[in-house]
């Protein structure tokens, strides 16, 4: 059988599928959004509050795009450049290239891009017309990705396996946040205004990070974590328990947020997907000892496992903050003291999402580009800053103390750090010279394969 990775130690035939690099521009494309309108954008606005100015309606629109941005063009990017790469592997059967790619490639960074300028420059009459642009390629981006995903996921003849049942849950929440975007922007263009409402911006929030973005990470996780780590077999009937209750909770949040609900809905809903965080942790067995020491790869980054084993504290730690926070809305006096900052949204967006994006990056690239792995050292100070920034996110996010907006501009600063860091890291890999010394490094060690006609 042809796995993900014996496919990718192919040799580089152009006509073949399995020898494309389709998440290349999606992963360039990806640390380019995030450098300019993500990660910046969020740390430079956490420093007018430090000098005392205040922006007035300029926060509400600079943090909603910035938080499209990190969404649909950091993470949504990153993950949909794999998914094209890994899906098609997963169901060992070929997908068409380069054009499906390409198309929902520019439809998102379109998007991406009118969404942010549409809401944030408001001094020429252009931002309707840019926001009604934004909605649209936002749809047929989505939309794409899941219908060429999904037809892929029906071909093969491999069983189907329960990781493809959580891409299927991510791709229908991928729909309902285009649905979200539209409603959102309708409203905007209706209203006049570049402003979202608080409630409707929370179920988009939801949908889209957690129904889509997460759940598509459970699945990838769920097939290769287990072999990465070298763990026992994950236990697929309480994995299914996880999948039944984190999607419900993200429902219960979404209708919650759309129809206006009660406040206890809000909070079941949360405590029912903190609790699917909780099995789907227990059910791939994360932290259980190893079932032995792992094989050899050459010059692997050993530490990536640290990376995606505290990802997923940091999905708890996100879930329960949730958790508390809702009951701070029914019950003040038991919430947190300040919720400064978006503090659960950014564990789980920047300390579960964007720390297992480059965990499981730091394993696969190199091994989808047959390249060896860049410094160990910068990994390991990308890991120190990128927690530090999670953690400070949190106590300066909850905690009533002078020092708030230190905190929080001290956060900005060292996540934004840690992906510049990362973007070094990706472009070392991608270099020719990395796969020529992976070559050099593996001559005389790694048999390589050679793929037939019969392994596509
Ligand atoms: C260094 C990294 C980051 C900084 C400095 C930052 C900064 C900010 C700030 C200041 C806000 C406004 C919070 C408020 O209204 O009180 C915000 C909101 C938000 N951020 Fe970030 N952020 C970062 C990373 C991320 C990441 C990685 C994601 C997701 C993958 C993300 C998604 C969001 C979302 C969804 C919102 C809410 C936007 C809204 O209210 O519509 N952020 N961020």
């Amino acid at each position: 059988m042809c796995t993900i990775s014996n496919l990718d130690h192919s040799v580089n035939n152009p006509n073949l599928w399995s020898a494309q690099r389709t998440y290349r521009p999606f992963i360039i494309s990806s640390l380019f959004v995030a450098l300019t309108l993500g990660f910046t954008t969020g740390a430079a606005i956490l420093f007018f509050p430090l000098l005392g100015l205040n922006l007035g309606n300029a926060w509400p629109t600079h943090t909603q795009s910035h938080g499209t941005a990190q969404i649909f063009g950091w993470a949504g990017l990153f993950v949909m450049g794999i998914g094209f790469h890994v899906v098609p592997r997963i169901r060992n059967n070929p997908m068409s290239f380069p054009w499906p790619q390409r198309f929902v490639l520019s439809s998102m960074l379109i998007a991406i891009v009118t969404r942010f300028f549409g809401q944030t420059i408001t001094s020429y009459d252009i931002n309707d017309s840019l926001l009604a642009v934004s909605t649209a390629c936002l749809a047929l981006g989505l939309g794409s990705f899941a219908l060429f995903i999904g037809i892929t996921l029906l071909k093969g003849k491999t069983r189907h396996s329960s990781a493809e049942l959580w891409i299927v849950v991510s791709l229908a929440w991928g729909i309902v946040a285009a649905g979200l975007d539209l409603m959102i922007i309708y409203r905007l263009i209706g209203s006049g205004s570049e402003i979202i409402s608080t409630q409707i911006n929370g179920a988009l929030i939801e949908a889209s990070l957690l129904g889509f973005i997460s759940n598509f990470i459970f699945g990838i996780s769920l097939r290769v974590i287990p072999s990465f780590l070298n763990l026992p077999s994950p236990k697929l009937n309480l994995n299914r328990c996880s999948l039944v209750c984190i999607n419900i909770g993200i429902a219960m949040v979404v209708l919650t947020h759309t129809n206006d609900l009660s406040d206890w809905l809000l909070l079941v809903g949360e405590v029912i997907k903190s609790v699917g965080f909780l099995t789907y942790i227990l059910s791939l067995r994360l932290y259980s000892r190893k079932k032995s020491p792992g094989k050899y790869i050459a010059n692997i980054y050993g530490r990536f496992e640290w990376f995606l084993q505290v990802s997923f504290f940091w999905l708890l730690v996100g879930g329960l903050l949730e958790v508390w926070k809702s009951i701070g809305n029914t019950y003040s006096q038991f919430g947190p003291p300040v919720d400064l900052g978006a503090p659960a949204i950014h564990v789980v967006g920047l300390g579960f999402i964007t720390i297992m994006i480059i965990g499981m990056s730091s394993r696969m690239l190199p091994m989808f580009e047959a390249a060896v792995s860049p410094k160990g050292s910068l990994m390991d100070t990308i890991l120190v800053f990128i927690n530090l920034s999670v953690l400070l996110r949190i106590i300066s996010g909850t905690i009533n103390f002078d020092l708030t907006w230190t905190g929080l501009a001290l956060s900005g600063t060292l996540g934004t750090l840690s992906i510049s860091l990362f973007g070094l890291v990706v472009w070392a890999v991608f270099r020719s010279s990395s796969s020529e010394k992976y070559v050099e490094l593996t001559r005389y060690k790694t048999p390589l394969k050679i793929p037939t006609k019969n392994s596509n």
